[in-house]
């Protein structure tokens, strides 16, 4: 489950999903407003695109909403965002201790992430001009796909 705004972090979950199934788990890969219980589920890894220091709202909303769930399955977050070698910034997004501690998160992951100018609006040019950011697709897919090994790993021996 992925919150992403011009689709390089649903891209991320894409790949997450494929490297999960290739395992043999049964794994979906959906937008976090979609989601209206856990059902069936038995692991999440939830992620988001970072527009100025923050999470995307459905992705907060989904933790927030389904806490009490979340608690009880095993679950891994990842943001995407850092652009740029070496990729930046550095912090973490503001609201992710607070995911984390809702969710009871194994893990935390930053990735880089895919800044295309000419797919912006005109307040995030602006916003994206103010910061001097890099254009480009710094998407790592070996470092995402071997997170994800180990995910399936870590599933595999609790089945
Ligand atoms: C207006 C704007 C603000 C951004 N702010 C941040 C930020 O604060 N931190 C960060 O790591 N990335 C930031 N980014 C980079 C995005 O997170 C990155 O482009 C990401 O890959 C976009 O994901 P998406 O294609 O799924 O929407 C920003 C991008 C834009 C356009």
């Amino acid at each position: 489950m992925a919150a992403s705004k011009h689709g390089s972090t649903a891209e991320i979950a894409e790949a997450i999903g494929e490297v999960l199934t290739g395992a043999g788990h049964e794994a979906s890969v959906v937008p976090p407003e979609e989601i209206q219980d856990l059902e069936g589920y038995g692991a999440v890894v939830l992620g988001s695109a970072v527009y100025t220091g923050r999470w995307m709202k459905p992705a907060k909303e989904l933790a927030e909403r389904l806490r009490d769930a979340l608690k009880d399955l095993p679950v891994w977050l990842f943001s995407s965002g850092p652009i740029g070698d070496p990729p930046k910034p550095e912090e973490d997004p503001v609201d992710v201790a607070e995911v984390m501690e809702a969710t009871g998160a194994a893990e935390h992951r930053i990735f880089p992430g895919k800044l295309v100018k000419s797919e912006l609006g005109f307040g995030e040019k602006a916003i994206v001009l103010a910061l001097r950011a890099p254009e480009g697709d710094f998407r790592d897919w070996d470092e995402i796909q071997n997170w994800a090994r180990g995910i399936a790993e870590e599933l595999g021996s609790k089945e």
